[in-house]
């Protein structure tokens, strides 16, 4: 049974992560231990360390970040029969919804606490590949599937039009490759640099969204069925509701950022933690127990590019800087195991 747990602690607001031995943990029934062989940095994770943004001011200090891994379960609580001790799995956490359970789930360490309920079996699939995707792709589903109410892969027309603004990032990537396999023609905005790799994921179209056009060229290809702005920013959403002059609604990965006419709706919410909640826990079951599992085994979708640091958990109050001050393109993982 393991004796040490390593975390990268953070101590509280605008404080700096402190790497110590923090004790083993042992899983309540339902619950598994899993230890922790690869970590993504993600947006969320750098603003919340370097700005105290959005959870962190809700969190108990000292805290942990980080709410998805993946790796081997260690060890199984009471009453859990679908797992077994050995098996490789993605994981995500109850680290940012709930405070008490912050310091067992936040994933930033090496040992960590998960219910199994948002576990999923990843095969013979690489740590890092299977980390790569999940936090992304779950924010890029639950925004067009659970709360724009987009279909499952395979029903969708494919005469009808999706639009996915800022495609370039991950969250984006994965959205332009859900909605073509739920059926959609897709259109997206990207950086020129980008067009190649869009439309090998299944963009039809691509329009450089620094272009003074951009808003005029999209409102050509259009009607769309399902809006999402995988950016955010404000310019996306005061494009995305130019096209809609008579009202409607699209997605945002982040909150409304100007002040929109009445008549539109900004779909908003920490869509990547929408799993964690009760009344999403059909979705969950299809999210963890089919869809997430199909699509790492079988590798349907293309990954996002991936630089690994060195370090371990020593490495991530660096690299969540260089995060925050947008000087990544991709994502970069770290195994806390170093
Ligand atoms: N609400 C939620 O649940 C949720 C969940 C996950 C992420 N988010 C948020 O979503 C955003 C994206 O996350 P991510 O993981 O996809 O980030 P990412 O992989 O780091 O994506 C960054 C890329 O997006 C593109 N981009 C940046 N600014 C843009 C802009 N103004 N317009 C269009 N494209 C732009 C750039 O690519 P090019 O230079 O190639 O265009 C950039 O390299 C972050 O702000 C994150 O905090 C929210």
């Amino acid at each position: 049974m393991a004796t040490i747990n390593r975390a990268a602690v953070f101590p509280g607001p605008g404080e700096k992560l402190e790497v110590k031995d923090v004790g083993v943990n042992h899983p309540a029934p339902g619950e598994a231990l899993i230890r922790n062989h690869a970590v993504a940095l993600q947006p969320l994770d750098a603003k919340m360390l370097v700005a105290g943004y959005g959870p962190a001011a809700s969190l108990q200090y000292p805290a942990v970040l980080g709410t998805s891994g993946a790796g081997i379960i260690e060890e199984l609580g009471e009453g859990v029969s679908q797992f077994q001790v050995g098996d490789r799995v993605v994981f995500d956490t109850k680290a940012y919804v709930d405070s008490e359970k912050n310091a067992k789930q936040g994933t930033w360490q090496q040992l960590v606490i998960c219910e199994t309920s948002a576990i999923a079996k990843i095969g013979d699939v690489a740590f890092e590949q299977a980390v790569l995707v999940d936090f992304p792709l779950q924010t890029a589903v639950a925004a067009l599937h659970v709360f724009l109410g987009m279909e499952v892969p395979g029903s969708g027309e494919k005469k009808e039009k999706v639009l996915i603004w800022g495609a370039g990032g991950a969250v984006g990537s994965y959205a332009v490759q859900y909605a073509k396999h739920v059926g959609y023609t897709v259109v997206v905005t990207a950086s020129p640099r980008d067009i190649e790799r869009q439309k090998r994921l299944g963009a039809s179209q691509v329009i450089d969204y620094r272009s003074a056009d951009v808003v005029e060229d999209l409102r050509k290809s259009g009607p769309y069925k399902y809006m999402f702005t995988a950016s955010g920013d404000a310019d996306s959403q005061k494009a995305l509701s130019t096209l809609l002059p008579d009202g409607g609604r699209f997605a945002s990965v982040l909150p409304r950022g100007i002040e929109l006419p009445p008549y539109i709706e900004v779909v908003y919410t920490a869509f990547s933690q929408a799993a964690q909640k009760e009344e999403y826990s059909d979705w969950r079951k299809w999210w963890y127990q089919k869809y997430l599992p199909e699509v790492l085994v079988e590798g349907i979708l293309e990954p996002v590019k991936f630089t690994k640091i060195d370090g371990g958990l020593a490495a991530l109050q660096q690299a969540n800087q260089d995060v925050f001050d947008g000087k990544v393109r991709g994502k970069l993982l770290i195994n806390p195991q170093e």
